[in-house]
C-alpha cells in the first residue's frame, strides 16, 4: 500500500485541483467586488450593501439592514444623548400607531429585539435628549420639514446614511438636491401610503405630481403611454434621486430609454431612417400628444418639417388636396406618407430602401 495507491493519488490531485479552485475563486472576488475611485483618485471599497442584487420592481438596489442601527447625527445638537423609542411614544403614540404599519417599523421591531441598543425613532430622527426637555426648541430634534429648523442638508444625510449609493449615486449634484428638495418631499415614511417605495402620495405619478403638474396633465391627452392607467410610472424612465444626464433618464440617452419597452424599433435594420437613430423625440411626445401615436405633428406635416426639397414629398397641400376635394392627394389619403412608407421605423426589406416595405 501507501505511496503506489492508485486512489491516494486521485484523493490528492483532486485536493490540488480544489486548492486551485479555491485560489482562483477568491481572486476573482477580490477583483469583481464593486470598486470606486475616491477623491484622492485612489481604490476604496465600498460596502457590498451598496450593490445588493435585490431589486426592487423598477430596478432600485435594496439598502443595508436595520441591525445595531446608531442615532442620526443632528448637528444643531451635537451633545445630545439617545432615549430610546418609549419615551418617543410616550408623547407620540398617534404618529407611533401609523409608523407601525411600515416597512422600516417591521425591521426596526426586529433589530431592537435583538439588541436593545438599537436605534429605531432616532435612527432618522437623531438622539432625543433635548427635545424630550424642551419639545417646542426648534431643531432640538431632525424635522423632515423645510420650517423645523433643520436643515435640508442634515435631513438627507440622516436618510443617506443607510441609503446612500446605488440609484442615490448621483444625489449630490443632481437637479433635485439643487432644488433643495429632501426626501420627505417624495417620501413619508411615517405612514403607509404606497403599496411600495413610502412615497407621499399614494402613488409614484402623484408624487410626483404636487410639484410636476403640467407634465402629469399631458398624460391626460388624447395619444399617451398607459401611465394614467398605472400600467407604467415616471420612475420607469426617470431616477428621480439624479442620474448624470440632465433630464433625469435613468439611461444614457432619450433611445435608451424607449427601446427598454419598444425593443423592436431597436433594429437592426437594413435601411435605416435618419432621425430615428437620432432621437425618438423628433417625431414623438413622450408625456402625450394630441396626434395620432404622440407625433409632434400631424402627417404630412410632419414628414415635410424635413422632406421639403425633393420631388412629391415637399407638395404644397390644401384643402382641394382632401379626398373629396377637387385634385384629391393620396398622401392626404388614408394614412397619408405612411399608406406607402409604412415603415418609418426602417425596413429590413431587401427592396425597402424608401421605407415601403
Ligand atoms: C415630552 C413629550 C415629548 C417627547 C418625550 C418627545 N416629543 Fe417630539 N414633540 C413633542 C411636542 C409637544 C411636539 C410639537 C412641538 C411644536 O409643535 O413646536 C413635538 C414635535 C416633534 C417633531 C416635529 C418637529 C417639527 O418641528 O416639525 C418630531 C419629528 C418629534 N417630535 C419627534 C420625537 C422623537 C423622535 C422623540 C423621541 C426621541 C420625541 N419626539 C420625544 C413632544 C415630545
Ligand atoms: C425612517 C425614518 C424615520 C423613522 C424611523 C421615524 N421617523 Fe418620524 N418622521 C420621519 C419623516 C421623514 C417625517 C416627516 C414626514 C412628513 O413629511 O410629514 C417624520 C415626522 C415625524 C413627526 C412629525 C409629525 C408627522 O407625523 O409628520 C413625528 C412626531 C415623528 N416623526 C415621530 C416619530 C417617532 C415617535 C418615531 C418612532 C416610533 C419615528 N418618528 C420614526 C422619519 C422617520
Ligand atoms: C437605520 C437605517 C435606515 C435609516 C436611517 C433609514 N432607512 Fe429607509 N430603509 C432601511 C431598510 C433596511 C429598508 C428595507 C426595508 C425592507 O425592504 O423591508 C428601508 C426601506 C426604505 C424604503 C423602501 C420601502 C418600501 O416599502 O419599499 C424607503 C422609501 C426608505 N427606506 C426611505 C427612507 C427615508 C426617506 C429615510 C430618512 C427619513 C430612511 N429611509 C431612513 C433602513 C433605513
Ligand atoms: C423627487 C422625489 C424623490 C426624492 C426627492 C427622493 N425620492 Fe426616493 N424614491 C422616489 C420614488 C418615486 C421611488 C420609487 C418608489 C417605487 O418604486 O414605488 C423612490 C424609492 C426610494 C427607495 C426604495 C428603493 C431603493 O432605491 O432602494 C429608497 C430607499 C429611497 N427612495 C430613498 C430616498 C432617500 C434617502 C432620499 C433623499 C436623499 C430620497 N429617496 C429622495 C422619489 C424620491
Ligand atoms: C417638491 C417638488 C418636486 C417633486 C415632488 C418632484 N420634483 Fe422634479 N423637480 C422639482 C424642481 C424644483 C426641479 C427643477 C426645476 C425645474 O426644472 O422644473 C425639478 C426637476 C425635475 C426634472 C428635470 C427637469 C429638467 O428640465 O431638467 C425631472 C425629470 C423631474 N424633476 C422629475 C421628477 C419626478 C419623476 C418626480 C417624482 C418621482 C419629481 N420630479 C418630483 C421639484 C419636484
Ligand atoms: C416613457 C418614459 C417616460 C415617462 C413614463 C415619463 N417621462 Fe419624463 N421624460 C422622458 C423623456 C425621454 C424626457 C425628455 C428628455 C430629453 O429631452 O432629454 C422627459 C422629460 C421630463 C422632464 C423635463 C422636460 C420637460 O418636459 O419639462 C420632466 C420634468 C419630466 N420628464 C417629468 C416626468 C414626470 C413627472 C413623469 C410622470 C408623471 C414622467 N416624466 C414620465 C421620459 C419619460
Ligand atoms: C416602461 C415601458 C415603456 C417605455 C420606457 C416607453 N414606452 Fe412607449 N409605450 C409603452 C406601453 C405599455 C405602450 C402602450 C402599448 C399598447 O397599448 O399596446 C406604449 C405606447 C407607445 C406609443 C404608441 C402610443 C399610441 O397612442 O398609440 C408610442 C408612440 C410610444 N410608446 C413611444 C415611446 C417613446 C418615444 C419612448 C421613449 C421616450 C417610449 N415609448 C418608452 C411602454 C413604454
Ligand atoms: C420620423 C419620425 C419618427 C421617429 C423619429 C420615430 N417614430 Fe415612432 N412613429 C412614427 C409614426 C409616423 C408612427 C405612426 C405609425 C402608424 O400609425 O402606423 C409611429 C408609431 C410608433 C409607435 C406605435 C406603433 C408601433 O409601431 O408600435 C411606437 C411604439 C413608436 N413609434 C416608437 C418609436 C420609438 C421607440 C422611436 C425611437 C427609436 C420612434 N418611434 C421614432 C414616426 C416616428
Ligand atoms: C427630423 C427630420 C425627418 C423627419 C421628421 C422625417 N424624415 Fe424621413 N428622412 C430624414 C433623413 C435625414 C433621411 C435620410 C435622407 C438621405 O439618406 O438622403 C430620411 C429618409 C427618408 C426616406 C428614404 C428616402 C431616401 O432618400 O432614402 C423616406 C421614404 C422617408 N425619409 C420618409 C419619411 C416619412 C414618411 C416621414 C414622416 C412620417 C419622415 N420621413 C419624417 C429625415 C426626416
Ligand atoms: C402613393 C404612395 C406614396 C405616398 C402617399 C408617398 N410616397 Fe414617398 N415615395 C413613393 C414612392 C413609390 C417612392 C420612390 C420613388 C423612386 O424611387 O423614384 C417615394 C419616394 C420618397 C422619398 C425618397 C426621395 C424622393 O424624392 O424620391 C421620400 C423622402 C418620400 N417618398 C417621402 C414622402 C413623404 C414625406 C410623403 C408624404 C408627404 C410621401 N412620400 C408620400 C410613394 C409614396
Amino acid at each position: 500500500m501507501g505511496r503506489d495507491n492508485p486512489k491516494e493519488g486521485i484523493v490528492r490531485f483532486y485536493l490540488a485541483l480544489l486548492a486551485l479552485l479555491a485560489t482562483a475563486i477568491l481572486i476573482s472576488a477580490a477583483w469583481l467586488a464593486p470598486v470606486k475611485a475616491d477623491a484622492s483618485g485612489q481604490a476604496v471599497k465600498l460596502p457590498e450593501t451598496h450593490f445588493a442584487s435585490t431589486q426592487s420592481r423598477h430596478g432600485f438596489n435594496a439598502p443595508p439592514g436595520f441591525a445595531d442601527a446608531v442615532p442620526a447625527r443632528n448637528k444643531a445638537h451635537p451633545q445630545a444623548k439617545a432615549v430610546g423609542q418609549q419615551v418617543c411614544t410616550a408623547c407620540h403614540s398617534k404618529e407611533n400607531d401609523n409608523f407601525a404599519h411600515t416597512a422600516h417599523a417591521a425591521g426596526m421591531q426586529v433589530a431592537l429585539a435583538a439588541n436593545p441598543n438599537t436605534a429605531t425613532c432616532e435612527a432618522c430622527h437623531g438622539p432625543g435628549s433635548v427635545h424630550a426637555a424642551n419639545p417646542t426648541q426648534k431643531g432640538s430634534i431632525i424635522a423632515y420639514t423645510h420650517d423645523g429648523g433643520t436643515p435640508v442638508s442634515n435631513q438627507t444625510e440622516s436618510c443617506l446614511g443607510c441609503h446612500s449609493g446605488g440609484p442615490r449615486d448621483a444625489w449630490l449634484g443632481s437637479v433635485h438636491q439643487r432644488n433643495d428638495l429632501s426626501c420627505s418631499d417624495c417620501h413619508n415614511p411615517m405612514v403607509k401610503f404606497s403599496a411600495e417605495g413610502l412615497t407621499a402620495k399614494q402613488s409614484v405619478s402623484e408624487t410626483c405630481a404636487t410639484c410636476h403638474k403640467d407634465i402629469r396633465q399631458q398624460f391626460n391627452r388624447r395619444s399617451h403611454m398607459p401611465l394614467p392607467e398605472g400600467a407604467i410610472s415616471c420612475v420607469d424612465c426617470h431616477n428621480p434621486h439624479g442620474t448624470l444626464n440632465p433630464t433625469l433618464l435613468k439611461t444614457d440617452t432619450v433611445n435608451e430609454t424607449c427601446y427598454q419597452c419598444h425593443a423592436e424599433k431597436r433594429g437592426p435594420f437594413l435601411f435605416e431612417h435618419a432621425p430615428v437613430r437620432e432621437s425618438c423625440l423628433n417625431c414623438h411626445q413622450v408625456h402625450g400628444s394630441n396626434q395620432h401615436a404622440l407625433l409632434v405633428a400631424p402627417i404630412p406635416m410632419l414628414c415635410q418639417q424635413c422632406h421639403s426639397h425633393t420631388r412629391h414629398p415637399n407638395d404644397l397641400q390644401t384643402e382641394t388636396s382632401l379626398g373629396n376635394g377637387l385634385t384629391a392627394d393620396e398622401r392626404l389619403m388614408g394614412r397619408g406618407c405612411i399608406t406607402c412608407h409604412a415603415q418609418v421605423h426602417g425596413s429590413n426589406h431587401p427592396s425597402g430602401p424608401r421605407l415601403h416595405k
